[in-house]
Parts: structure tokens; sequence; C-alpha cells
């Protein structure tokens, strides 16, 4: 496992989002972040109705209200705590969570 400095908090905005590619041993994923404050919560790009990925226009996944994760591709809604699907074709699946700290305004990540 690797851990990388992602972006700093201040990247996104607070209720946004921002889209990362990272390449870690010639793999490249495909990463979702969002903020809530000062908390950043990081998930694969990747929708579990059919792995689609959830941004649209890239970088943005919120909902308009900035209250949760919306997929673009059949309006799945997701919990941005912990990425439970609370409205939609994958009810009650998760999107992949990438363990993520905080460090000031520094945000890591393991891969
Ligand atoms: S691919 Fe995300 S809801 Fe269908």
């Amino acid at each position: 496992m690797s851990r990388i400095e992602l972006c700093a908090v201040t990247d996104i905005a607070d209720g946004g989002s921002a889209g990362f590619q990272v390449t870690e041993d010639d793999v490249s994923h495909d990463l979702i972040a969002v903020r809530k404050g000062a908390a950043v919560y990081v998930y694969r790009n990747s929708c579990p109705h059919q792995g689609d990925m959830l941004d649209y226009p890239a970088g943005q996944c919120m909902d308009d209200t900035k209250t949760h994760i919306l997929c673009a591709v059949h309006m799945a809604l997701f919990r941005v705590e912990d990425g439970e699907c609370i409205d939609g074709p994958c009810f009650g699946e998760h999107l992949a969570a990438i363990d993520t700290t905080v460090e000031g305004d520094a945000v890591f990540i393991d891969l």
C-alpha cells in the first residue's frame, strides 16, 4: 500500500467535489473526492450499479443540494460519509472507499 498526497483540502470547494486520476505502480486509479467542511471523503469513481464513472461534468458529482453524491448515469444518490446508496438502482450498495486522512490542509490517501 502506498501513501499519496492527493491535494489540499482547499482545492475542493466546501460541499463540492473534484476528480483525480492517480497512477501508482503503473496502475491508473480514477477517484472522486468530496469535501464537507474540514472533512474529505475519497471514493473510486465507479458506480456500484454498472461501474460507470459518477461525475458529469468531470469532477462534479454532488446533487443540487450538495448533500449527496449523485451518479450522473441513472441518478443514484449516495451518502457522502460512507458511500451507501440511499436511492436508486443500487440501493444499499456502497461506493468503494479509499482510506483518507487530512493533516493540516493536506489530503493523503492509501492506495
Ligand atoms: S451507473 Fe450509476 S446509477 Fe446506474
